[in-house]
């Protein structure tokens, strides 16, 4: 039978997918947990950072927090083929749509139904990445492609025309259950409404009267307290009937200038307002920062120790996203986490978070500025505009190893790095469970429902064992055994299965980089003026 046609952007490799192995997510000292002790596996309620792959990382994030994200945030290299100090920025086209759709599929299924992704992207590959979320979120979840001004000067050493934007493409993972927050009203919209005729309702600004919709009850003569005569200009109509004006009128919500002969205006009190504005798909520097104003950030933040980060992004920027797409205590994601921008917004911003780095800057400026942040000594960014005053903690993870390796014969076994309550939540997590250990029943590692539960266990079960075990279940439950050996299993009860051989072909074993920082050798590397709109001039 013909196979079904649909529309899609292929490339070589695009069917090729790697069976990912769920690793387990190891602590690191030191941890900055908030007042209470944080140990074993992360709590869903706390702040994590990840070292390590991100791909991988997902996917030990899977089981945990599918449908529990509100918003995602990521900022992944742009493919630009450029080097900057702390990552590479050049693969090769296909590979980079492989590897940006391996991690997208994870996210989307780590979003709550009403939460929504938000990605940045320059030229390189924002148009292709739209085609790639469009074929995973469908076409009916894209939001917008949000045009974000990153400097507000022209490179007169531009070849072409001089970049001043990048992308942030927007999808929800379902757009009827999803709706955006107001965006705060700034000072300077604050600053249009005034009130020059002392109208005790308070302060007011207006709206004009008429519109270009036809509107069959918008012809009429309006006459002027001064006596002037208007009509609705050529090609418009009023947009409230004469009954509805003269209301109006009655209610001194028309404004006819100081003069009283100006063409009318309807009065729109700052107290009828919403709580804010609604938001557009184009974010000027003024609102959400630039490229200078996050590299002077990063500069306050690491000149003395790290060293600036070589593409951060400002903090109102990410500031914008999260008040549009979440609300306190709502999880926020970021998965390239660079500098650890989002982080660090989200902690100010009373959010929950996560974010995964690969790079040795998790150590050399995330943790230092999250540390700031959470001591009140990080008087930057949005610090002032939120009220941050310092608060809260994070716990900080990497990933395990691979669970098995190959022994000196070629035969995989399981890595002795693997201590039993590792072991046992790798094979719970390979199994499909919940890792969980009972406090009262030794056999109980980890449950698929309330009442099946898992085993995992590096001994050989004798028959007695098997017995003694199957006594303990008991008619009401069952249990899945994971052992290194057995005897044959004579109970309804139990099923028991080898390790490693039960979990041989679940995952990819061994394999520690699935990056995008493929290191190929480096093109033209961008200078910090390259990205600094002070070094650029207008004409
Ligand atoms: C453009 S930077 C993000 C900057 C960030 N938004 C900020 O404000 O600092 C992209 C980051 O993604 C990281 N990255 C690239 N591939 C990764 C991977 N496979 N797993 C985790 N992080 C990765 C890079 O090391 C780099 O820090």
């Amino acid at each position: 039978m013909a196979r079904k046609q649909k529309l899609e952007l292929t490339w070589i490799g695009k069917e090729k997918r790697s069976k990912l192995e769920p690793r387990v997510l190891v602590e690191e000292q030191p941890i900055r947990s908030a007042g209470r002790s944080a140990e074993g596996p992360p709590r869903l309620d706390d702040n994590l950072l990840i070292k390590g792959d991100n791909l991988l990382a997902l996917k030990a994030l899977e089981s945990d927090y599918i449908g529990k994200v509100k918003c995602v945030y990521i900022d992944p290299p742009y493919n630009t083929k450029s080097a900057f100090n702390f990552f590479n920025d050049g693969v090769e086209h296909s590979i980079w749509m492989s590897l940006f759709v391996d991690r997208i599929k994870i996210i989307r299924r780590l979003l709550s139904e009403d939460g929504s992704i938000w990605i940045s992207l320059d030229d390189n590959e924002s148009h292709y990445a739209k085609v790639l979320c469009d074929e995973i979120f469908g076409r009916r979840n894209f939001v917008s492609n949000v045009i974000w001004q990153k400097l507000y000067t022209v490179k007169n050493s531009s070849r072409y025309l001089s970049d001043m934007h990048e992308h942030i493409l927007v999808y929800a993972k379902n757009k009827s259950a999803w709706k955006p927050n107001l965006v705060p009203r700034s000072e300077n919209a604050q600053r249009s409404y005034t009130n020059p005729d002392n109208d005790p309702r308070g302060r007011w600004t207006t709206n004009a009267i008429q519109a270009r919709n036809y509107y069959s009850e918008g012809s009429y003569e309006i006459s002027s307290p001064a006596g002037r005569v208007f009509v609705p200009p050529s090609g418009t109509y009023w947009r409230v009937s004469e009954e509805t004006f003269n209301r109006l009128d009655a209610d001194d919500r028309i404004w006819w200038g100081s003069s009283g002969s100006s063409t009318p205006r309807v009065k729109k009190f700052l107290f009828e307002a919403k709580d804010g504005v609604v938001p557009s798909t184009l974010w000027k520097h003024e609102e959400v920062g630039t490229n200078a104003e996050a590299k002077a950030e990063s500069r306050a933040l690491f000149a003395d120790k790290g060293g600036v980060f070589d593409t951060p992004k400002p903090e109102r920027l990410i500031q914008r996203v999260l008040q549009l797409a979440s609300n306190p205590d709502d999880l926020v994601l970021d998965s390239f986490a660079g500098s650890g921008t989002t982080g660090a917004v989200a902690h100010k911003m009373g959010r929950q978070w996560i974010m995964i780095e690969l790079g040795e800057h998790a150590d050399t400026h995330i943790i230092p500025r999250l540390n700031k942040v959470i001591d009140g000594d990080d008087s930057g960014g949005v610090t002032g505009e939120t009220g941050w005053q310092g608060g809260g903690g994070y716990r900080y993870f990497h990933l395990a190893p691979s669970l098995l390796e190959k022994d000196q014969w070629g035969q995989y076994v399981i890595s002795k790095e693997f201590k039993p309550e590792m072991l046992a939540e790798a094979v719970c997590k390979l199994m499909g469970f919940t890792y969980a250990p009972s406090q009262v029943h030794f056999w109980q590692h980890g449950h698929s429902t309330e009442t099946d539960f898992i085993y995992v266990t590096t001994q050989r079960l004798t028959h007695d064992a098997l017995r003694k075990l199957s006594d303990e279940v008991g008619d009401d439950r069952t249990l899945l055994i994971c052992c290194r050996a057995h005897e044959p299993n004579r109970f309804d009860n139990l099923t028991v299965r080898k390790i490693p051989q039960a979990v041989l072909d679940k995952a990819e074993w061994g394999r520690d980089d699935y990056s995008l920082n493929i290191q190929d050798a480096p093109a033209e590397p961008i200078t910090e003026a390259d990205l600094d709109d002070t070094a650029a001039t207008t004409e």
